[in-house]
């Protein structure tokens, strides 16, 4: 016997409210499956000397030390006694076999991306460009800044040093990376100049590396002996002890965003892949 009798058009009228929710939270968790399966992620937080804690870390992968520290860290940011607090998220992918990718991975210049980080990084980009959070920064740019998030722009752009993209990002490093084999783009946060808005500390870089053979992790099918690359995504921010922990440290948005990094890099892959 129930105290609340609910009658069938109750029911109905109940199951078309939650419906639009629910289809989003399978999407969810099924986006969520398929870029667990696909990429790995870890984070860490790193704090100024002195401190209780030095250096917290999270890894799902094997691996306790904090990536190499990108080029374009300011000097005060990178010491040893820096007394700022510096987070980081990286986001990899499985390896993934060359044979399967419509680029080649060498270069001749010196800091002119190859071919397959240009387009990976252009079609993570082109991607981003989609996102809420970058349709929210464009109401935020002036109007010559906003072709920085057209498609055609961002197919375009060399990511040199200089180079914009999606309004906010400003290539300032484009070479090695500091594990063997790779070649990374680094990416500053710099606000354009009509934006008065608060600027997060910040870059994102995203990187390239070639591992010989087959890595104990590829996916099933590939043959032993090929070559394979692994595409990542690093998001490092920066803040003083007082102030606010940054996007990668807090809970709900550093999962958002290790989530849409994910995304990205599977659409940076599906651009050059055969
Ligand atoms: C990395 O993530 C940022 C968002 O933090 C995004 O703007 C960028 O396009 C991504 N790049 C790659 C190569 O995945
Ligand atoms: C790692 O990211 C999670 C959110 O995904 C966050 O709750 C945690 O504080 C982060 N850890 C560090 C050490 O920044």
């Amino acid at each position: 016997m129930s105290l609340i009798k609910l009658s069938p058009s109750r029911n109905a009228s109940v199951a078309l409210i939650t419906a639009p929710l629910i289809i989003p939270v399978i999407y969810m968790a099924f986006l969520t499956y398929n870029i667990s399966r696909s990429t790995k992620f870890s984070n860490g937080t790193q704090y100024p000397k002195g401190g209780p804690q030095r250096l917290v870390q999270r890894h799902e992968e094997n691996e306790n030390v904090m990536p190499g520290k990108p080029t374009s860290l300011p000097d005060d940011v990178r010491s040893e006694d820096s007394d700022w607090v510096l987070a980081y998220e990286r986001v990899a992918s499985v390896p993934v076999p060359l044979r399967s990718l419509a680029l080649s991975h060498t270069s001749t210049l010196s800091c002119s991306p190859s071919p397959l980080l240009r387009a990976y990084t252009s079609g993570a980009h082109v991607a981003f460009a989609s996102t809420p959070q970058a349709i929210l920064i464009r109401t935020l740019v002036d109007t010559e800044t906003k072709h920085t998030f057209e498609t055609n722009w961002i197919q375009n752009i060399q990511f040199e040093p200089g180079d914009i993209v999606n309004g906010v990002y400003k290539v300032s490093y484009c070479g090695k990376g500091s594990e063997t084999g790779s070649e990374r783009i680094e990416l500053m946060i710099q606000a354009p100049p009509s934006y008065k808005g608060p600027v997060p500390n910040g870059l994102i870089l995203s990187e390239i590396v070639l591992v010989e053979g087959a890595p104990a992790e590829s996916l099933p099918g590939d043959s032993a002996g090929d070559g394979h690359v692994i595409f990542i995504n690093e998001t490092w921010m920066w803040r003083k002890e007082s102030e606010k922990p940054t996007l990668v440290e807090s809970k709900v948005s550093g999962w958002m965003h290790r989530l849409m990094a994910g995304w990205l890099i599977k659409k940076g892959i599906s651009t050059v892949s055969l």
